[in-house]
């Protein structure tokens, strides 16, 4: 028998895989020399019986090691597990690099409902994250905030991830975990804060599910030597108002300038950067970060950030966006009782914010702004919210009234932080 059959048999009766075996399979997938059949019956398995704690680990590792590894144990970053609307990268870092601690980020490109932060930097003119490492380390030393693309890192992770995405095993907690845990130890952060989001809009759908997740990455994280903690932050409702590539841009930067944005992203923002400053120890970090804002200098920070990576400072005031605009109107009076994270995401998708292929091309001026929150009062014929661009207008419309839901009684909106660990 095989390496993976044996692993296939091991765990099909609820045995544990050593690490042995788990780095062998795991390259031995990696460099094409155990089939997609065979690595997909041994996911399934793993899907449905689990994996002890250690065996977790020895696969986080293996995935990790697997390609070119960074090291910035001085620097801190953030990993959010994707939500609608999510610009805390684009608002709670530049404060922390304003603050005096490091960032060094390696991001990707959405897929599905989320958006991803370089397709999000890139509707700025001339911005870009192709940055050789040697250009992306002079950067965290000169400006210390840098973002740049994930490209290799970990590439027993992408195939991995690639072949879950269509055989049913990525909802397995132990691969969610070591699939973000490995690509964040090779990216080389020393202080992690992991942004899981729960709800509608977010792989886990309920916060009990997000806390177990959260407490599986710090775990994870603590025992390769990174210093992590986590929040977990409701996706029922999308963040802030703007969803899209320049929109989500264009509040991000209303936010560091100081100008009034809705409070889930001002408090969600404002808490991860607390967060990412007292893991790096630096001192009165709430204080730090309100000074940060109040002076502009996150804002400067930003700035400071775009044009070292080419973009186009000036447009950064008033990025544009698509000028084909539908506003949605309430199809009734009453109160918002929910303003659906997943619905509206869908929408954007169509309006051709998001890729539901690698190969689609985006539209980076198209996406939806929400003039509504859940709690506020309607009336029948008040606009609700604005979709950007030209692509399937009138579905992204019924769509985003389909998330819509109006009721004759006040509603309390949920707390936008729902756990902290
Ligand atoms: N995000 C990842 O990076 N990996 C997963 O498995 C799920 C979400």
């Amino acid at each position: 028998m095989s390496v993976v059959q044996e692993a296939i048999e091991t765990k099909k009766l609820g045995g544990e895989l050593s690490a042995s075996t788990i780095e062998a399979v795991v390259l031995g997938y990696t460099r094409g020399e155990i089939p997609d059949y065979q690595m997909a019956a041994l996911l399934m398995a793993i899907r449905l019986v689990g994996m002890s704690y250690d065996e977790t680990l020895a696969l986080t590792s293996v995935m990790a090691n697997s390609g070119p590894r960074y090291s910035f144990p001085d620097c801190v970053d953030k990993h959010s597990t994707g939500g609608v609307g999510d610009k805390v990268t684009l608002t709670a870092l530049p404060l922390v690099a304003a603050c005096g601690a490091p960032v060094a980020k390696l991001s990707g490109r959405g897929l599905g409902i989320t958006g991803g932060t370089i397709d999000k930097l890139e509707s700025i003119p001339g911005w870009t994250a192709d940055l050789s490492e040697e250009r992306f380390r002079a950067q965290v030393e000169r400006i210390g905030l840098v973002v740049g693309g994930a490209g290799e890192l970990a590439p027993a992770d992408k195939v991995i991830y690639a072949l879950r995405d269509t055989t049913g095993t990525v909802d397995s907690l132990a691969l969610i975990g070591s699939s973000i845990v490995s690509k964040k130890a090779a990216t080389g952060s020393g202080h992690l804060l992991y942004d899981v989001k729960a709800g509608s809009g977010a792989f886990m759908k309920t916060p009990a599910a997000a806390r177990e997740l959260a407490e599986l990455l710090v775990r994870l994280s603590a025992s390769l030597g990174i210093k992590a903690s986590a929040l977990v932050t409701d996706m029922d409702a999308a963040l802030g108002s703007a969803i899209g590539n320049a929109l989500e841009v264009r509040e991000s930067v209303a936010f560091l300038r100081g100008e009034p944005v809705p409070a889930d992203l001002a408090e969600v923002a404002t808490d991860v950067a607390v967060r990412l400053l007292e893991l790096h120890g630096v001192s009165d970090p709430a204080g730090s970060v309100r000074r940060a804002l109040d002076s502009g200098a996150g804002y400067e920070k930003f700035a400071e950030f775009v044009a070292a990576q080419g973009g186009d400072v000036d447009a950064l005031v008033d990025l544009p966006v698509s000028s084909s605009v539908r506003v949605v109107s309430a199809p009734a009076g009453g109160f918002v009782g929910a303003f659906d994270a997943l619905g509206v995401a869908q929408g954007a998708l169509e309006l051709g914010a998001g890729r539901q292929t690698k190969e689609d091309t985006l539209d980076l001026g198209a996406g939806v702004e929400l003039l509504v929150r859940v709690g506020d009062e309607v009336s029948a014929g008040d606009p609700v919210a604005r979709l950007y661009g030209t692509r399937s207008v009138d579905r992204a419309t019924a769509l985003v009234l389909g998330a819509l839901t109006i009721g004759p009684d006040p509603v309390t909106p949920t707390p936008h932080v729902l756990d902290r660990l």
